[in-house]
């Protein structure tokens, strides 16, 4: 029988993603999803990448009775949990949304596997719980200061996991703190597809090139950066995924809780992803200077050294190829899935 591994929010973005790396490793995910931020045609995508359609259950992870209902109907050995909100702006106008989803989701997720005595727990946690702390190399040890209602719902459920693992040792943590996420299956078939106007950079630049907008607002070029504007360590999506697998291995290794920068080391200035997109899709991206986002940090990325030496992971693809596959993904579907 295939190791069963909850998944809660796999039909998102990184969930899809990381379903598909779970069938390939041989596992048996089951997807909890209510479909606020996705949509069911993912599903049969999944079917065509690997040949199976993984067991979904439908509904909202802060809802007992469908949880009752996941771990009476399965035999679920650990819990990966994605599910959750996670635009800042958002975060910023609707933080009851944020803290109910994130924190209160979270926490009756875990209330209810420690009733079912499942206690290894993946959590999808974010480099926004760092905040701006004055030098752009992040470690796991570097100051938590969270800076926007996202961040600190990402930091309470830290916080919640910290004290948890205190008190009950025998459970098996990994806090995943992720940089920028981008890009796509190399297959086109799964991608990012931000209902409404992105937020993101990666996904408006491709929605630029698609001719699905006119042209992209660079947040100011006034950045003490090699450009001006800002950077980050864009990290591929299916290297994120990968880095789930390797966390949930580890977990098998050792009781307690690790915390772990998923990340390159890298970073890429807005105008560098910019002619790298330009590259990989032989489309112009037209760009305007305007004024710099509030909230925004002017770089930041990670020192990868942890990731490699507690899972034995590191991101393999670069920027190039982050691009290539998101501009794949993009021109295959143009419109993003079909609506359900
Ligand atoms: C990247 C760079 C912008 C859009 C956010 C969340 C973080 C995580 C990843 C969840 C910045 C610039 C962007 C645009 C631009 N999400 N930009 N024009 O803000 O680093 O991180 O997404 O975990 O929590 O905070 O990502 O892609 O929004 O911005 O110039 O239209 O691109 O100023 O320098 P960010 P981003």
């Amino acid at each position: 029988m295939e190791t069963q591994i909850l998944v809660t929010g796999g039909t998102g973005y990184i969930g899809s993603h990381t379903v598909v790396e779970l069938i390939q490793a041989g596992y048996d995910p089951i997807i909890l999803d209510n479909f606020s931020n996705s949509k069911r045609s993912v599903l049969e995508q999944i079917k065509k990448l690997t040949g199976k359609e993984p067991k979904l259950i439908e509904g909202d992870i802060r809802n007992e009775k469908v949880l009752d209902r996941v771990f009476q109907e399965n035999k679920i050995e650990a819990v990966i949990n994605f599910a959750g909100r996670k635009a800042v702006g958002e975060s910023q106008v609707n933080p009851l949304l944020y803290f109910s989803i994130n924190v209160e989701g979270s926490i009756v997720l875990l209330r209810k596997m420690k009733e079912y005595g499942i206690k290894r727990f993946v959590f999808s946690s974010s480099a926004t719980v760092y905040g701006d702390p004055g030098y752009d190399c992040f470690t796991e040890s570097t100051p938590l200061s969270p800076i926007n209602n996202y961040g600190e719902s990402k930091w309470m459920v830290e916080e919640v996991l910290r004290r948890l693992v205190q008190a009950e040792p025998d459970w098996k943590v990994a806090i995943l703190r992720y940089f920028n996420p981008v890009g796509a299956h190399e297959s086109g078939l799964i991608g990012e597809d931000p209902s409404g106007i992105p937020a993101n950079l990666m996904p408006f630049v491709s929605q630029v090139a698609v001719g699905k907008r006119e042209k992209l607002r660079i947040f100011g070029n006034d950045y003490p950066t090699r450009d001006g504007t800002g950077a980050r360590d864009y990290i591929h999506v299916v290297d994120l995924a990968l880095g789930h697998i390797a966390a949930l291995e580890a977990l098998n290794k050792n009781d307690g809780l690790i915390t772990v920068n998923l990340g390159t080391g890298n970073n890429t200035t807005v105008l560098e992803l910019v002619h790298a997109f330009e590259k990989a899709s032989d489309k112009q991206i037209p760009y305007e200077i305007v004024e710099r986002r509030p909230g925004d940090v002017a770089a930041y990325y990670t020192d990868p050294t942890l990731a490699k030496t507690l899972l034995n992971w590191e991101a393999q693809r670069d920027i190039n190829k982050m691009c290539e596959d998101t501009w794949r993904w993009q021109q295959m579907n143009p419109q993003g899935y079909p609506e359900d």
